[in-house]
């Protein structure tokens, strides 16, 4: 059975894009990816999941309260038979409820070298601080903020004349490389865990056994 992927954006979903695309030319094999959904009807990632002829939901929260509004966004996921949960550019941090219910079945990517600059804002935050070099950072998503174990990192320099959005430019196209190789190889189980560490296996060596 292919794995289902659900993807979980607010806004442009260029990462969702590159997951997409990923999925459909085969570099994650074993996979479809069954439903976008979005805490936003105006997300422009929408749209384009919708043009790409993904099945999308939108479960705003409006006057409902957290609990109610993530217990919506848990039951869509359950009614739709998936099984991993790849954040991309989502913009809620999720219940406890929630991460129980998909516990290492979700995946982040965020815009740093993480330890480094977790939460909001984190090119300003590697600007400000004055890295040398940031990065991106594919990882599980546990209760904590961005700190979840590590998948997959690469690194990007920042230069003098760096400006939040010329630094951004530069890790997203890094971003929709590490994506779809992480999500490839944590669909293919090629991976286990030794404490915090994301040790992978060499799916070569896996077959020769
Ligand atoms: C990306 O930089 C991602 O790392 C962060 O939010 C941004 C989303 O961009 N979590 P997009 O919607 O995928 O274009």
């Amino acid at each position: 059975m292919p794995s289902r992927i659900a993807i979980m954006i607010s806004g442009r979903g260029s990462n969702m894009l590159a997951l997409i695309d990923a999925v459909a030319d085969g570099r994650i094999p074993d996979a479809e990816i069954a439903l976008v959904v979005s805490d936003r009807a105006d997300a422009a990632g929408v749209a384009l999941a919708e043009a790409r002829g993904v099945r999308t939901v939108v479960v705003e929260r409006g006057m409902t309260t957290r609990p109610t509004h993530q217990a919506r966004f848990v039951n869509v996921l359950l009614e739709h038979k998936i099984n991993l949960v790849c954040l991309a550019g989502f913009m809620r941090l999720l219940s406890p409820v929630f991460i129980e219910s998909f516990r290492g079945r979700i995946l982040n990517i965020h815009p740093s070298l993480l330890p480094a600059f977790p939460g909001l804002n984190p090119h300003r935050q590697a600007i400000e601080y004055g890295v040398r070099i940031s990065g991106c950072t594919v990882h599980f998503v546990d209760e904590t903020i961005d700190g979840g174990c590590v998948i997959e990192q690469r690194a990007v320099p920042v230069f003098d004349g760096d400006t939040e959005e010329s630094l951004a430019a530069r890790i997203l196209i890094e971003e929709h490389k590490i994506y779809p190789q992480a999500v490839a190889r944590i669909v293919q189980g090629h991976y286990k865990l030794e404490g915090r560490r994301v040790i992978q296996i060499d799916a070569r060596l896996e077959s020769s056994v």
